[in-house]
């Protein structure tokens, strides 16, 4: 009986969300740059004094996630030059507090006023960061405030393997298992074998998987997932985004590489709403 319920309900969503269509410019569009372990003080002043004196009025689709060391300095310096640009952490700690040497908390993070942070990025997980701990770090995340820009991918063998689909709902619902607030979520499609490798997905390849997760997300949060940000990452460059940001199911960009030149960051921002427009 329940299973019957189960299937009818999501039949229902999936005839709403193809009937409706819900368009793409009804939800947020953004491009955050995932700077790493890259960039010294001096080299985001003229980064950041760049991409304002090439676009100040696209800023408010943007999110800076710096290393922690630079947050500070960030903020201080986003104050001065941009009143729109988002500032997020790469990483937080799982606990509230306590004896976690190395670590860095969510209410550290939201005292250096930043908004997002980046949870669950395969070189994290690669590193030890199992799904329970991604759901860990989002409750904190959401507790705080900040909004969590969560990470998914498959690696190559389980794409080959035709394992995508699988992998990444199975992040998913690991991830967001029990949380009810949904207003906050960024989910990001990375596939592994796309990071810093130059080999972007094909527009189409990372369109069949943005709708999985968008009705996977419909079946986790139902009507709250129509709003949600679906960002693809994994070798953006200024030459893809423009065909990946027509996607219907694509709604802006986490980049790694491309998001340390000034000029090749701007040139992405700027292919976000054009497919729109258009
Ligand atoms: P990339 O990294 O753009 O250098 O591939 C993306 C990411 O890791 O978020």
């Amino acid at each position: 009986m329940e299973k019957q319920v189960e299937s009818i309900v999501r039949q229902v969503v999936e005839d709403v969300l193809r009937k409706k269509g819900f368009a793409k410019n009804e939800r947020r569009q953004l491009v955050i740059a995932n700077w790493k372990m890259n960039m010294t003080l001096e080299k985001a002043e003229v980064f950041l004094e760049q991409l304002c004196d090439n676009g100040e009025n696209r800023t408010n689709d943007v999110v800076i996630c710096p290393p922690y060391t630079l947050l500070y300095p960030m903020n201080k310096l986003l104050q001065k030059r941009s009143k729109t640009i988002g500032l997020g952490a790469q990483n937080l700690h799982t606990a509230h507090e306590g004896a976690h040497t190395g670590e860095i908390s969510a209410a550290m993070l939201k005292e250096l006023d930043c908004q997002y942070v980046i949870v669950g990025h395969s070189e994290r997980r690669a590193a030890g960061e199992t799904d329970g701990m991604v759901h860990e770090k989002i409750k904190r995340a959401l507790e705080i405030g900040l909004n969590p820009v969560i990470c998914v991918g498959e690696t190559i063998e389980q794409r080959e393997q035709g394992f995508t689909n699988e992998v990444v709902n199975h992040q998913l619902l690991q991830a967001l298992e029990g949380i009810n607030d949904f207003s906050k979520l960024i989910i990001a499609y990375e596939p592994v074998w796309a990071i810093g490798t130059g080999r972007s997905a094909s527009p189409d390849e990372a369109q069949t998987v943005h709708e999985a997760i968008r009705l996977t997300l419909s079946e986790i949060c139902g009507t709250d997932s129509e709003a949600m940000p679906i960002l693809y990452g994994g070798s953006v460059k200024p030459d893809n985004a423009g065909i990946l940001s027509n996607m219907k199911d694509i709604d802006g960009f986490l980049v790694g590489g491309a998001s340390l030149v000034a000029n090749d960051f701007q040139k992405i921002v700027g292919t976000l709403r054009k497919g729109m427009d258009s």
